[in-house]
């Protein structure tokens, strides 16, 4: 699997911080029962990386990845724990090396064309843009899309049901990435229920 394979299994990427391990098997069950394959698990709790363990010890059919993967050092944990891709916030030459090494999809995030370039020159045609409704929203892809139009964009930060369509209509974006569809206070109720009927609502609204 690469990047371009990551970015393609579902339209919508839920970016998930939780911070109890117990929750993680429930919730992967609801994400995939409300119709999405992939979970990016953010190292921001303590929790991230052995919830990212479980889910890929015990559920095949889901593709479970890190997210807020900073540093070499995070990407070798992630990679310990079974993830099957990781996604970063931002770009650095380390984290670019150490997954090439380490020959694991990586979906850096890019917010400037400096950071595209540095992106497109290592051969990595798959990224974020985050924060995306920060650095320019749907106006910065665009505009991307004219030096850079090889690169393909998972727009992250900021993304709700209300602007996804705006950007998954454009030709150079092939997923979004957000924490709506998995509200911590659902998850801290255990209201697993909600999480499907969010994730089902989201797929059904995509235009
Ligand atoms: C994050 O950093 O938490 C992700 O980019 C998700 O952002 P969101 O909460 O705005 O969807």
């Amino acid at each position: 699997m690469n990047a371009y394979d990551v970015m393609s299994i579902s339209p919508i990427v839920p970016v998930i911080a939780l911070d109890n391990e117990r929750d993680a098997l429930p919730l992967a069950e609801a994400l995939l029962e409300g119709g999405i394959r992939i979970m990016e698990i953010t190292l921001r709790t303590p929790a991230g990386l052995t919830s990212i363990e479980t889910i890929a010890k015990t559920m095949p059919e889901m593709h479970v990845g890190a997210g807020t993967v900073c540093n070499p050092s995070d990407l070798k944990s992630a990679l310990e724990h079974g993830s099957g891709f990781v996604f970063s916030p931002g770009i650095t030459p380390g984290l670019i090396a150490s997954a090439e090494a380490n020959k694991i999809p990586f979906i850096p995030g890019v917010g400037s064309a400096s950071e595209v370039m540095l992106a497109q020159n290592s051969g990595l045609l798959h990224v974020k843009l985050f924060p995306a409704t920060v650095v320019g929203g749907t106006s910065a892809l665009k505009a991307f899309g004219g030096p850079f139009a090889s690169m393909r964009f998972c727009p992250t930060g900021g993304i709700t049901l209300a602007n996804m369509n705006d950007f998954l209509k454009l030709d150079n974006v092939l997923c979004v990435g957000g924490s709506w569809i998995v509200p911590k206070g659902a998850i801290m109720q255990g209201d697993f229920k909600q999480i499907t009927a969010l994730a089902r609502e989201a797929l059904q609204s995509i235009r």
